[in-house]
């Protein structure tokens, strides 16, 4: 078949809603021309070609990703794993073999937000499969939505995360009572390779600069091997613009003029920051996509967003994040067709403003909006 194989992961509080609208209580599945769904199994016959509707079949794994992708007709098979069962004793973790191995056979998958494992040793699921899959740059584009307002309606920037290392390497003990050291790791081929990254997304993006982020003058030794890093491939790239720019005067810049910045590119923990801080810029965490990219092509694609717990299970959450960042992934396998026109229909919905979900000040539910978004397919 002609048919691409993407690795799905819905992942936990609100992702199985927004990657997975089936759960007993709104049982959703998609009715379409040659369903693979028993037409009888439906409470409600009536809607229309590319519907969602309720369901009496509580084990239809449909999901409003798949839904919107059978009816924009996206070349997309997916291979759905599940996380945060049990413990893999060959991965130690939740995350199973089988799962990784998907994504490193397919390239390409979505992932939900995971909740982190309490309980003794275990990590971030999150951060295990960026470590474990060496997802070296995580992309977050953040742009103002047409018709949705805020204080800015100029935002258009790229945060390009180095997604490996730094405060996220995990490495944190006691030194004695009282005392405890976090070690916050740097290293030259990390950085050059998210930096190396960057000029390249500028370059092929038709972007004109690239803003390193920092706190060098603090952190001499390791951000300053990040600049260094940075400096050394700004100057391959002599027709891109290139600056330095202080973290914290950074977060000062970006909330009285983003138009400032174009591609920002930084250290893990700073990128974690400033991409949420980005995300409030254009209306919050439920609108902002991301891209994970590995060595050898891999793009695993996520929201920005976590699990948010306090919303789960109320059909409540925006899908946007992840419907974009799904968008992103088409656009990796370069299928722009299908993805401009996923694309268009979430942020034509989001502009006519007639579902739009509680974050963004409407009364829509998930379902409710990604209805709309279906209609404007
Ligand atoms: C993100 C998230 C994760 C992070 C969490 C969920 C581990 O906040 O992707 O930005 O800190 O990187
Ligand atoms: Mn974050």
């Amino acid at each position: 078949s002609n048919l691409i194989r993407a690795t799905l992961f819905p992942g936990d509080g609100i992702g199985p809603e927004i990657a997975e609208s089936v759960r007993q209580r709104y049982a959703a599945v998609v009715l379409w021309a040659e369903g693979p769904l028993d037409k009888a199994s439906l409470v409600e016959g009536k809607g229309k070609t590319g519907h969602i509707l309720t369901s009496a079949d509580s084990t239809c794994r449909t999901t409003l990703g798949i839904m919107i992708f059978k009816v924009a007709e996206v070349p997309i098979e997916w291979e759905e794993h599940y996380v945060g069962t049990e413990v893999d004793p060959r991965t130690n973790s939740f995350l199973t073999w089988e799962s990784l191995e998907s994504v490193r056979r397919n390239k390409v998958g979505l992932k939900g937000p995971m909740a982190t494992p309490i309980g003794k040793g275990h990590r971030s699921l999150n951060l295990t499969l960026r470590k474990e899959l060496n997802l070296y740059a995580n992309v977050r584009p953040c742009y103002s939505l047409p018709g949705y307002k805020t204080r800015y309606d100029d935002v258009n920037l790229i945060t390009i995360r180095e997604n490996t290392e730094g405060e996220y390497s995990g490495l944190e003990h006691q030194v004695v009572r009282g005392v405890v050291e976090s070690l916050k790791i740097i290293t030259r081929q990390a950085s050059l390779r998210v930096a190396e990254y960057a000029f390249h997304y500028a370059k092929t993006h038709g972007r004109e600069r690239v803003s390193a982020i920092h706190k060098a003058n603090i952190m001499q030794k390791t951000d300053g091997l990040f600049l260094k890093c940075c400096r050394e491939v700004a100057e391959k790239y002599p027709e891109i613009k290139y600056e330095e720019v202080v973290i914290d005067n950074c977060c000062m810049m970006l909330v009285k003029n983003p138009a400032l910045f174009d591609v920002l590119v930084m250290p893990n923990l700073y990128g974690d920051i400033i991409s949420d801080l980005c995300a409030g810029l254009i209306g919050g965490l439920g609108l902002t996509p991301s891209c994970n990219i590995g060595e050898g092509g891999i793009a695993l694609a996520e929201a920005v967003h976590g699990s948010a717990p306090d919303i789960a299970g109320k059909n409540l959450a925006n899908p946007t994040a992840l419907l974009l960042s799904s968008v992103s992934m088409l656009r990796h396998l370069e299928i722009h067709d299908k993805a401009d026109r996923i694309q268009d229909a979430i942020l034509k919905t989001i502009a006519e403003g007639k579902y739009r979900t509680g974050d963004l000040g409407g009364n829509a539910t998930t379902t409710e909006f990604t209805n709309a978004i279906c209609d404007h397919l």
